[in-house]
């Protein structure tokens, strides 16, 4: 089965939706403003907010993480997100809708693996604020909870240190190192590996084989 971007949008938006008006979701988090952020898919209609801080984040993103910077790149962008394999997600302040960050949920793989990878990034005007590890808290309950992952990989450079903080924050733990791992900003990079997993066999994803 596949997605037409706006079949893929619609279907993650309410994926999302149905995560984030869950009451285990409510109950553990408190009143739904005691976090200051949340979660919506990107949409084409982001385009110049996002074009605009991925130039104002040249910085902080530069040699960790190449994201689109023209409205043309950021287009083309959006049409790996088939929902299926692939999701892209906006960290929107509560207050105001300001996007702080995105989180991608990557190479999603069904079947006896459950596993996809994350990636993230920081805009600048907002970096350094803890926007980011809320968000990511909530994505990696979207994953393991609404998407029913059983695993998700981050892989990150090793003097990465707001990156490799942020995940051990989450609970990830180091499981290796990979040399020339993924090719960013025109380098082939080592990377480390870490992941988390979880274990709810009674809310297992359909595709999972009884055995
Ligand atoms: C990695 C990255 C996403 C982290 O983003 P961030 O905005 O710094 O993340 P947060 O604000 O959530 O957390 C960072 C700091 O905020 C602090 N913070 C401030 N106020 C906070 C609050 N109210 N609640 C929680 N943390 C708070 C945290 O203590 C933390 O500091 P520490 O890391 O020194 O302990 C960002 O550095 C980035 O985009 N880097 C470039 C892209 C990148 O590397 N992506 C990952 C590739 S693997």
């Amino acid at each position: 089965m596949t997605n037409t971007p706006d079949t893929a949008l619609a279907r993650t938006a309410a994926e999302l939706d149905e995560f984030l008006s869950r009451r285990s979701l409510r109950e553990s988090s408190g009143p739904a403003d005691s976090l200051r952020v949340t979660l919506r898919p990107l949409t084409p209609d982001d385009q110049d907010e996002y074009v605009e801080l991925v130039r104002a984040s040249k910085d902080l993103l530069h040699p960790w993480m190449s994201l689109p910077s023209t409205p043309e790149e950021f287009q083309a962008y959006l049409e790996r997100f088939d929902h299926l394999t692939s999701q892209g997600l906006a960290v929107a302040l509560r207050d105001g809708g300001a996007m702080a960050g995105t989180i991608y949920i990557n190479s999603i793989i069904r079947g006896r693996f459950q596993c996809a990878s994350v990636a993230y990034a920081a805009f600048a005007p907002t970096a350094g604020q803890g926007y980011m590890s809320e968000g990511l808290s909530l994505a990696v309950r979207y994953a393991f909870e609404q998407l029913r992952l059983h695993r998700l990989e981050a892989n990150i450079q090793p003097g990465n240190h707001a990156s490799l903080k942020l995940v051990e924050r989450q609970g990830f733990r180091k499981e290796g190192y990979s040399p020339a791992m993924l090719f960013i900003d025109g380098e082939w990079r080592d990377h480390e590996r870490w992941a988390l997993t979880t274990n709810t066999p009674d809310k297992a994803h359909p595709s999972l084989p009884a055995r």
